[in-house]
């Protein structure tokens, strides 16, 4: 047999398509310092997670296709749910790889960044509390009672979730979300983690040029990664940001300062209970990958507060990842549902399949008012060329997602 390897064209020289540099994150007034070798175990953990996404995770789909599915099919027929595909892939090595890796990079990526955040806890607080101490555009309740939805596990594996404070005025969590997220996104969410939030305002803009919101409400909006855009694109309206976790809070308003957004205020709140506002006092209610992290019976509450303090005319907007529907192959949603079960997202797999134009509906809205809509991150492209990639689906994480809203009708005042 001739060996024609020596006359073989070498194969095309592709760009190399990993994440970007950690370096190139923003690093504003609050961001805490990060070393050279963490940030090249951020680098690790990032890259990581995209070789898992690009290089591992198409090897499982061909595993449940050509060994999982048949073998499930000749015992028991075709799948009729995500849970039963789960529990075949279960036994198969290839998910099983994936899926160990993809938790160890989680978990290694909160122990790096918890690392970061507590070496230098006493500057961080004190930088924090110099921003916020007297500033009424924070307002937070001593008393608050934290949802048993957040206190009863570690969301995605990160030490305390979004509401423990270790110290008074401890701001070492919210730090370690804000400069650890890069580890699992690979610089998708760009130089602020804010792509998301550029996103929807971009889409209000284009969608509803008319629209020129007065007060804008922001339920669960963490340490304000995607409530400073909205501030930003929409610098005369006032932006209130309420979240169960003091924390992020506290950080929220020190970050905003630091980057000098004057507009918005954090409010430790409820979102179940809306209370504290007058009906029809806000223009526009957002939510941003708020939803998956509470609960059925939070979710009715919480959308029937939004349609009450929503003034006629004005705009709810849920912004998460795709529901599961029936057009959605049970492949796919199992993937999609990884979170749920190996990142400590209980509600993940609930929260996907629930008809949601179904719950604006009873909570009062009209169902020629329902919107639909996509977006993805808006990221600084030179900075971040292959943070957007579409052609690296990882289930779950792309900096893209649904828009699920509705328009408060006018008749309903
Ligand atoms: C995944 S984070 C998203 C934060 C932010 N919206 C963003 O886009 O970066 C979810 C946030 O919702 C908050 N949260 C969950 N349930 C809540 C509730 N019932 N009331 C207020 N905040 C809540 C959590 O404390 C957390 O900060």
């Amino acid at each position: 047999m001739p060996d024609d390897r020596a006359s073989a064209k070498p194969a095309p020289a592709r760009p190399y398509d990993g994440p970007p540099d950690y370096r190139l994150v923003g690093r504003h007034g609050m961001y805490p310092q990060v070393s050279h070798d963490e940030a090249e175990r951020f680098n690790f953990l990032a890259h990581m997670n995209r070789h898992l996404a690009s290089k591992v995770l198409p090897g499982v789909q061909t595993a449940f296709e050509r060994r999982v599915e048949p073998a499930f099919t000749k015992e028991n027929g075709p799948f009729k749910s995500r849970h039963e595909v789960r529990k075949a892939l279960l036994k198969d090595p290839a998910f099983q790889i994936w899926s160990a890796l993809r938790r160890a990079t989680m978990e290694q990526r909160q122990q790096a960044g918890r690392w970061v955040t507590l070496r230098q806890a006493a500057e961080l607080n004190a930088k924090a509390l110099e921003l916020t101490e007297g500033d009424d555009r924070l307002e937070l309740d001593p008393n608050f009672d934290v949802p048993r939805y957040l206190t009863a596990v570690d969301h995605h594996c990160m030490p305390g979730s979004y509401h423990t404070e270790l110290a008074y005025g401890d701001v070492t969590g919210p730090a370690n979300y804000d400069s650890g997220l890069f580890a699992t996104t690979g610089g998708a969410l760009g130089r602020y983690n804010d792509g998301g939030g550029q996103a929807v305002a971009k889409w209000v803009r284009e969608n509803l040029p008319d629209f020129q919101p007065k007060r804008i409400l922001d339920l669960g909006c963490g340490l304000g990664h995607n409530v400073l855009p909205l501030a930003q694109a929409f610098p005369d309206a006032e932006v209130v940001g309420i979240d169960a976790g003091g924390p992020m809070l506290r950080y929220g308003l020190a970050r905003a300062k630091a980057l000098g957004v004057e507009n918005v205020k954090f409010i430790q709140a409820d979102a179940e209970d809306l209370s504290r506002f007058a009906d029809e006092s806000f223009d526009w209610v957002q939510t941003t990958m708020f939803l998956h992290e509470t609960s059925k019976k939070a979710m009715e509450k919480i959308f029937a507060e939004s349609a009450r303090v929503l003034k006629p005319g004005g705009i709810v907007l849920h912004v998460e990842q795709p529901q599961y529907t029936d057009e959605m192959p049970l492949y796919e949603q199992c993937i999609r549902d990884w979170d749920a079960f190996y990142n400590n997202e209980p509600f993940w797999t609930t929260m996907h399949e629930i008809d949601l134009d179904d719950l604006m509906i009873k909570a009062g809205f009209k169902k020629d008012g329902v919107i639909h809509g996509g977006v993805a991150a808006v990221v600084d492209a030179k900075l971040f060329p292959s943070a957007g990639d579409d052609k690296v689906e990882d289930y779950g994480r792309k900096a893209a997602w649904h828009v699920i809203g509705a328009t408060k009708s006018a008749e309903a005042a």
